[in-house]
């Protein structure tokens, strides 16, 4: 039987951090109210690299890591609501960069979620006998569509990227996964932008900014992390037991808190990175599963949950053996 493994993982933000206190300088907020509230402490943004290039770097590491030549490659998709451009799509911008010309590239926007939805993607073509190599990205530069003059969301998020290599294989690896929206509330979490279906109005000036209802996606996060949780554990004929460690999005300590606690899975066992990075979107799960792999927290046979909530709205999870 055909599983779907990954077998190489990178990861790249930009250099340029900035701190609570530095954002408290030019927006009325506070080093306190943002950890407290939200777990952050600093955030990387980009100066002059795009949404391409940190996803370029990330999958010229998890190639690297996997010992896969970029012409291997069977498909590349690119998850980010933040792209270069309207077209091409970043995938295209990366397969030329990487040199996979064998390769087919779309980008996929699930937000927060865009990676597991590319995890599944990549299940998918795999299984079915369509692919044997697909490359699948979380990349985002949020920096770009975040209005710095708005307290309630310049202090979330931040620009990174991830990738994973995904292969053919016959061991364990990809052991279920679970997608989801609920587009009635897809109001919660916007990026308007220019009004593509009518371009003769004019659009309203800061509709090219991310705008949230931070308390709405904050009651839909917490119940749908545990609820993707256990959809995966059931498709896989596990228990939370089973589980060496879950990787969430990472948008908020108090939405993991309370999965924790709802699930009865020990805060130790989350991998907690938001601190140093914010909410990265599509970029922050693939990210947290590349840090614990160069910390060496990954052990053969563990078995990994990774979840994640945001725009759309969407969620999703993937149970995978490491
Ligand atoms: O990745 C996509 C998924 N996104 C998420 O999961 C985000 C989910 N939501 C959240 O994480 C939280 O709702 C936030 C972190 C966005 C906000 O936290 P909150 O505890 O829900 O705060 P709030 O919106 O209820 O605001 C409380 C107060 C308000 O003041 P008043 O009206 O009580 O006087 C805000 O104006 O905090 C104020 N406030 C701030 N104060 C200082 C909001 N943002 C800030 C800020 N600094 N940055």
């Amino acid at each position: 039987m055909i599983n779907s493994k990954i077998v190489g993982l990178g990861a790249y933000v930009p250099s340029n951090i900035v701190t609570n206190d530095k954002l408290s300088e030019f927006v009325d907020t506070s080093d306190e109210w943002i950890l407290t509230r939200t777990g952050i402490k600093e955030r990387r943004v980009s100066i002059d690299e795009d949404t391409s290039e940190l996803a370029t770097r990330a999958c010229i590491e998890a190639l690297k890591n996997a010992s896969i030549k970029a012409d291997d490659v069977d498909h590349i998709i690119v998850a980010t609501v933040s792209p270069d451009m309207f077209c091409p799509s970043v995938s295209c911008i990366v397969q030329n960069n990487i040199g996979a010309v064998n390769a087919s590239a779309l980008d996929i926007n699930a937000a927060c979620s865009g990676f597991l939805y590319g995890v599944k993607l990549a299940n998918s073509l795999i299984k079915s006998g369509e692919a044997k190599i697909v490359l699948v990205v979380g990349a985002e530069t949020l920096s770009k569509v975040t209005d710095w003059t708005d307290r309630r969301t310049c202090v979330l998020f931040g620009d990174a990227a991830g990738a994973a290599v995904i292969k053919a294989t016959e061991e364990n690896g990809i052991m279920a996964v679970h997608t989801m929206a609920e587009g009635d509330k897809w109001n919660a979490l916007k990026i308007d932008g220019i009004p593509v279906r009518n371009p003769f109005v004019k659009a309203e000036e800061r509709a090219h900014y991310i705008s949230m209802n931070g308390q709405e996606v904050f009651r839909f996060a917490t119940r749908v992390i545990v609820e993707a949780t256990r959809k995966v554990l059931k498709k896989a004929d596990l228990n939370i037991s089973d589980i060496t460690y879950i990787i969430p999005h990472q948008a908020n300590l108090r939405i993991i808190d309370y999965a924790s606690k709802k699930l009865g899975f020990p805060i130790e066992k989350f991998y907690i990175n938001l601190d140093r990075y914010g909410n990265t979107s599509s970029a922050s799960v693939p990210l947290a599963l590349y840090e614990m792999f160069q910390e060496g927290k990954l052990k053969k046979g563990d078995k990994i949950i990774l979840v994640g909530f945001g725009g759309g709205l969407t969620y999703g999870a993937t149970l995978i053996e490491w």
